[in-house]
């Protein structure tokens, strides 16, 4: 059935860790095998029951917005060729789900990226998944944390656990266990600590589910780590205090997830997912063979 909750993705930021690849295409139009990283997204979303999402856009916005829009040129040239396969494949990308896009401004962080769903999203319940974080569609985790936030009233983080010497490049949740193994009250949270300041190994990844009440929350947090709104600033203020938008839960996920926002973890992503591909991965993995022993 599907969820009638909208779907946020912010892709604004300035991918610096991709410049020059950046310069001129925001990091979610990076291709992962032969789709932009963003499109492994709103098929998340779409397989989720999500059928309105909102793409938050910076100052390269006309890559993502043409991207999700029809190129008629090319669909005939692949008619006249009859070339059904990729035709299908093009037209696919356009009749994902109701697509929406709206400008940051200034890339002022994360939560100030979601501060500007609040108009599209209105007095409701929506996702937050971040375009350069991918979750194995083999491994669904945004139904599971739909559910737990319908069946809590809750507000739902998503969480992984790191190795210790990555902590620092995550907000880091400090959590009690619940009755469900895999779910979590998030007592506090910590925007990108150090190993040694880190409340637990347990790391924030790029998917939540937040009640409206959130935008009130956003319209006052300062710019916290790197002068940027951050959005865990705003979460932190919410499990403090669960009067204002009931509890801040985490789910915790054990799945394959694909962080293609950081170079190596790009190329590995796009190797794994190749791998797994059945018209790639048998001769990827042949020649991954053959030059392993050299390297
Ligand atoms: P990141 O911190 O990973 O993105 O933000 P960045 O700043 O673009 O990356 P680097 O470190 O410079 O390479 C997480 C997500 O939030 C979005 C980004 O597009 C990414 O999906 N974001 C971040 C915004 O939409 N607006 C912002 O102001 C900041």
């Amino acid at each position: 059935m599907a969820n009638p909750i909208k779907a946020v993705i912010p892709a604004a930021g300035l991918g610096t860790r991709f410049l020059p690849a950046t310069k001129a295409m925001p990091k979610e139009m990076l291709p992962v095998v032969d789709k932009p990283a963003i499109q492994y997204v709103v098929e998340e979303a779409v397989a989720a029951g999500i059928d309105d999402i909102l793409v938050i856009i910076g100052r390269n916005k006309n890559a993502l917005a043409n991207h999700f829009d029809r190129v008629t040129e090319l669909e005939h040239t692949l008619e006249q060729k009859g070339d059904h396969s990729k035709l299908s494949r093009v037209t696919a990308t356009s009749s994902l789900a109701d697509i929406h896009f709206v400008r940051q401004g200034d890339p002022r962080g994360l939560g100030h990226a979601v501060l500007r769903a609040r108009k599209h999203v209105g007095n409701e319940t929506f996702a937050v998944m971040l375009g350069d974080d991918l979750i194995d569609a083999r491994d669904p985790l945004l139904s599971r944390m739909i559910d737990v936030s319908t069946q809590r009233a809750a507000t739902v983080v998503a969480l992984m656990e790191v190795d210790p010497s990555q902590i620092h490049l995550y907000g880091c949740a400090d959590v009690d266990a619940t009755d469900e193994t895999d779910v979590v009250t998030i007592k506090g949270l910590v925007e990108k600590p150090s190993a040694e300041e880190a409340p637990s190994n347990l790391a924030i990844i790029g998917r939540y589910v937040l009640r409206p009440e959130i935008f009130d929350v956003l319209e006052t947090t300062p710019p916290g780590k790197g002068g940027e709104i951050q959005l865990t600033d705003a979460l932190e203020v919410l499990a403090a205090d669960a009067e204002i938008a009931g509890p801040v839960l985490g789910v915790v996920f054990s799945g394959r997830r694909y962080d293609t926002g950081d170079r190596l973890d790009y190329l590995k992503s796009s190797i794994q997912l190749a791998l797994d591909r059945e018209d790639l991965g048998p001769d990827l993995a042949a020649w991954i063979k053959e030059i392993a022993p050299t390297i």
